[in-house]
């Protein structure tokens, strides 16, 4: 048991190409979660500066998702929705968290090393930061649950060595001003300022693959536009770029085990497991003996059905740059008063004189 408040932190990054991963494995499970929790979802335009974009397409690509967002169902009254920059203290909090967070963690992590690729030395010191500044964005709001995809699990694990470092750090002085909050770690209970915080990676939507090659994932920076869907994709794009998905030449199978060692089929009838909130066994009772030609038409049916309306709200919102900015400002302003008060205690803590 943990006596931290239950609270949903996530967000994505506002550099274009949004996709069906991006959907199904994050936005359409923050879509769920709103119903039961407080959530608070942002665009992380400050983690996108780790890619230098032109900033013309940054506040673009700002306004386009948060669009997203919000066709896809996310309610800005009831959550908060906001882009990062606008709250500072998520950098006064990286800021801390850099001096607590080792090199030698930082330099374990994989997407650094997938990201900075052979010319490590030229790399940004932000693309190295990058998982301090995504604990702060969590632990800053003290989320106790984070829904992403698996590609992000292992930024996850470094928030709660982050948190349990801090913790540990400033056992004393936490204990002094009395704002510590009892959690259950293993058999123990201790006490600490931040949670260790919980990510939520589950179902078939974990790890959409690639359209061409399932053995690497769905993403927004393969040069192939094939190889994923669009969230502004139309219908016709869509169909046609799942009919040119790539399969194998036998036929679906009637169980999981028959899906073994075939990536693409695999991918494909997960793809449609999500698009339908079912598991991918009953899609495999319903499909198991049919072709992949037969099934892809079932599938591209499905996959617009389920995304053309939330396409075309997107392209409605966009055409209204004053309404989203609106919307960014007011989840700015509520956010803004939780992160304030955390790095109230932050200063106190660490001994930053206030007054
Ligand atoms: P980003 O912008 O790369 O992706 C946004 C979300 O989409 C998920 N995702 C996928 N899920 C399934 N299959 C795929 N092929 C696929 N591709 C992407 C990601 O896992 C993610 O949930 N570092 C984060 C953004 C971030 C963040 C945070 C997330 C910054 N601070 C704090 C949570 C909490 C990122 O780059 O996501």
């Amino acid at each position: 048991m943990s006596g931290f408040k239950e609270r949903i932190f996530s967000g994505a990054q506002p550099t274009g190409n949004l996709h069906l991963g991006n959907y199904l494995g994050a936005i359409k499970r923050w879509v769920e979660l709103q119903d039961d929790h407080e959530c608070i979802y942002c665009v992380v335009d400050m983690h996108a500066l780790t890619i230098s974009p032109d900033p013309a397409e940054l506040a673009q690509a700002t306004r386009e998702l948060t669009a997203a967002y919000l066709a896809a169902g996310i309610d800005p009254k009831k959550n908060m929705v906001f882009n990062q920059s606008r709250v500072i203290q998520h950098a006064e909090l990286a800021w801390v968290f850099n001096c607590i967070a080792r090199i030698g963690w930082m330099s374990r992590m994989t997407q650094f090393k997938d990201k900075a690729g052979k010319d490590r030395e030229n790399a940004s010191l932000g693309l190295f930061a990058y998982p301090s500044l995504m604990a702060a964005d969590i632990l800053l709001y003290r989320a106790t649950h984070v829904p992403v995809g698996d590609d992000q699990k292992q930024h996850l694990e470094l928030t709660r060595d982050i948190a349990q470092k801090f913790n540990n750090d400033y056992s004393a002085r936490i204990a002094d001003l009395g704002i510590g909050v009892e959690m259950a770690v293993g058999d123990e209970t201790v006490t600490g300022y931040f949670p260790l915080t919980e990510p939520m990676i589950s179902g078939p939507a974990m790890r959409i693959m690639s359209l061409r090659d399932g053995t690497k994932k769905m993403s927004k920076s393969d040069p192939s536009d094939l190889s994923r869907i669009n969230l502004i994709d139309d219908a016709e794009t869509i169909t046609r770029k799942i009919r040119k998905a790539k399969t194998d030449a036998d036929a679906i199978p009637s169980e999981l085990d028959g899906l073994a060692g075939r990536a693409e089929a695999d991918n494909l009838i997960g793809i449609y497991a999500a698009l339908s909130g079912i598991s991918k066994e009953a899609v495999l009772r319903d499909f198991g003996g049919k072709q992949f030609s037969e099934f892809k038409s079932s599938l591209a049916d499905l996959a617009v059905a389920q995304m053309s309306p939330i396409t075309q709200e997107m392209r409605k919102l966009i055409a209204d740059p004053a309404y989203i900015d609106s919307v960014l400002k007011d989840g700015g302003e509520r956010a803004g008063v939780i992160a304030e008060q955390t790095m109230k205690d932050v200063r106190n803590i660490i001994g930053w004189l206030q007054n």
